[in-house]
């Protein structure tokens, strides 16, 4: 059976090879992308999304959301994704136009089209778009099959000491998704700090000899460059990449439930995944926490799914 699945990003390196793998894993059915403010404005991420489309022969709906956080100034990451939010490869002209209508409403109409429980939301940005999603038509929330997001972190951030950067690019839209009443898997910096492109994967990817596996080679090299020289990483953790592989095969990393919630009103924690295992607040475990990852796993999968849209697009 596949997993259908809208992916809301913010392109961003990691999220095109959340793109690439959603479209070519044969396990997933990626039935729309949409665009929220984050690593650049929703304009440039919009572009960003529609141009790893045409590369990829990404052929599904593209729709842009959010520009700005539900309440404070936004943020934007431009000493890790670059100026346009996807610096490295030369991007290609779109091959389609974005959708006329707001992600958040393309978003309702999907889910509230299908069949309940049959839908996965995977937010691999700022959580803008799905707050607003389910205030405007909170139906959603009983219909969605799992909210699958990569965000926040049982452990230290990654834009401040306590906070991750799509959590905190919008902490109270991020409050919203983990207070609601559907199931939320938290794939934080925990995890995905062990998704490393290390030297070997980037070599398989090039051996695949396709204008999308240059593409690829391009992007993990810039990202590489920038995690090299903020982060201190060898070889850069392809964050949310691992959102969509644990749709495509749930053994990809092991989870654990706990209570997360999200600061909104501390001085220098504000932002921060607050993630209690145990029973320290009295209350309920509201989220399936990522937490040991299969890298082997996690690179088979995505370097057949580059192979898979390269045979494609020959
Ligand atoms: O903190 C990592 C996250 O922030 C990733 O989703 C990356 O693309 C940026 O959006
Ligand atoms: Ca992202």
């Amino acid at each position: 059976m596949t997993e259908r699945v809208i992916l809301d990003c913010d392109p961003g390196h990691d999220d095109a090879l959340a793109m690439i793998l959603a479209a070519g894993d044969p396990r997933i059915d990626l039935v729309a992308i949409t665009t929220c403010a984050g690593n650049q404005t929703v304009e440039k991420v919009t572009r960003n999304a529609l141009a790893v489309c045409a590369v990829a022969g990404i052929d599904v709906p593209v729709a842009a959301g959010a520009a700005a956080p539900l309440v404070r100034p936004q943020m934007v990451a431009p000493d890790i994704h670059g100026e346009s939010g996807l610096d490295g490869p030369v991007l290609p002209a779109p091959a389609r136009e974005p959708e006329a209508c707001h992600a958040v409403d393309l978003i309702i109409d999907i889910v509230m089209a299908g069949e309940p429980g049959t839908i996965n939301l995977v937010p691999t940005g700022p959580l803008t778009n799905i707050a607003l999603a389910m205030s405007k038509e909170p139906r959603i929330i009983e219909r969605v099959k799992r909210v699958v997001l990569m965000g926040g972190s049982a452990g230290r951030g990654n834009r401040t000491p306590a906070a991750e950067f799509n959590i905190v690019a919008d902490p109270e839209a991020a409050q919203a998704v983990f207070a609601g009443a559907w199931p939320v898997t938290m794939v934080g910096l925990n995890l995905t700090h062990q998704a490393t492109a290390d030297a070997d994967v980037i070599a398989r990817i090039a051996a695949i000899g396709s204008p999308l596996s240059e593409f690829v080679v391009e992007i993990l090299g810039f990202f590489a460059k920038t995690y090299r020289e903020h982060q201190g990483f060898d070889a850069p953790p392809v964050h949310d990449l691992c959102t969509v592989a644990k749709l495509a095969d749930p053994a990809v990393f092991t989870t654990r439930d706990a209570f997360v919630a999200v600061e909104l009103a501390g001085r220098w924690t504000t932002g921060m995944t607050v993630t209690d295992f145990g029973d320290a607040y009295g209350e309920e475990h509201n989220t399936q926490v990522a937490t040991e990852l299969d890298k082997p796993r996690l690179w088979d999968m995505t370097v057949d799914a580059i192979a898979a849209l390269s045979g494609s697009r020959s």
